[in-house]
């Protein structure tokens, strides 16, 4: 029987134990007791949506072969946080600018960028514009391409991620004369121009299963806003992963105060408080 509308039934111990146990096993997201309410209010209301209104039926409802697997991915796509800005942090961005300055100077092959969890493009397209603005003021290296990959879990922020369509009011955080080159404008939105939709890509790819991703050799993994939701030691091995998937020289740029008491064998940390960046050694 559906709910009746803005009644949330309680979620007793072992019903919050066994959601925070299930998502935390399938993606990584941690939630806390102080998070119970959220948790609920999430539940409820997709509850309410496909007609249950008991937590451990819908449980048993989302575990069951592929019709629960498919209603498991419209649950996260609730219980995943997808807020960003483009240019989000723009001290990381000026980082990653210098680095792939840097970079040209060595070698004119490609440069290959990947936002990890990327929710609706706007890091993954702010990662492009950065490259193509340095390539277009850059004559000696106009005959190097580049290419970003962006991933995340989330079906629906994927799927806005490669419309690449924003409301004027998501270009707020950027630069005037960048959107004037960078978007166009369609009816009450702005489009991301060809050229950087032609260049990046967005593919699904769960963080937990990092392992049978073929992304590799990498100029910049930039990963911001993600690790904060997992315990420490899953993000000690997430990051161990993805600075196995960088270049020699690469640059991967994680959120201030993601990892603490952390250092890889091959990897240098970028001096500096305002960011927390590491560079692989060559
Ligand atoms: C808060 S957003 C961060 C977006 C962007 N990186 C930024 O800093 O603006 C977090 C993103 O991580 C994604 N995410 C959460 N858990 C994930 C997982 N296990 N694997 C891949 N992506 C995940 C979410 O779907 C969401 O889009």
């Amino acid at each position: 029987m559906a709910l009746p509308v803005n009644q949330a039934p309680e979620l007793s111990d072992a019903a919050f134990a066994t959601w925070q146990d299930i998502i935390e096993e399938r993606i990584g997201l941690q939630l806390p007791e102080q998070r119970r309410s959220f948790l609920k209010t999430c539940l409820s209301i997709r509850m309410r949506e496909v007609g249950f209104d008991d937590y451990l039926a819908y449980y048993n409802h989302i575990c069951d072969g592929d019709t629960g697997l498919i209603e498991w991915n419209r649950l996260m796509d609730r219980l995943t946080v997808q807020e960003t800005r483009f240019f989000r942090d723009p001290v990381a961005f000026s980082l990653v600018k210098d680095h792939l300055q840097n970079r040209l100077k060595l070698s004119s092959a490609p440069l290959s960028l990947w936002s990890v969890g990327c929710s609706s493009g706007e890091e993954a397209y702010s990662l492009g514009i950065t490259a193509q603005e340095l390539l277009s003021s850059t004559p000696e290296a106009n005959a190097t391409r580049y290419g970003v990959t962006g991933t995340d879990i989330s079906r629906e922020a994927l799927s806005l991620a490669n419309a690449g369509s924003y409301s004027p009011r998501r270009l707020e955080s950027i630069d005037s004369s960048l959107t004037g080159r960078y978007f166009t404008q369609q009816g009450h939105k702005y489009q991301i121009v060809q050229s950087v939709k032609d260049r990046t890509c967005f593919v699904r790819l769960n963080l937990l299963q990092l392992a049978g991703s073929p992304l590799k050799n990498l100029d910049v993994i930039y990963c911001q806003n993600v690790l904060i939701y997992f315990r420490k030691w899953r993000r000690k091995d997430i990051v161990t992963e993805l600075a196995d998937r960088l270049a020699p020289g690469g640059l991967l740029v994680l959120g201030l105060g993601d990892m603490v008491d952390w250092s890889h064998p091959e990897l240098t940390r970028v001096p500096g408080e305002h960011v927390l960046a590491y560079f692989k050694r060559k």
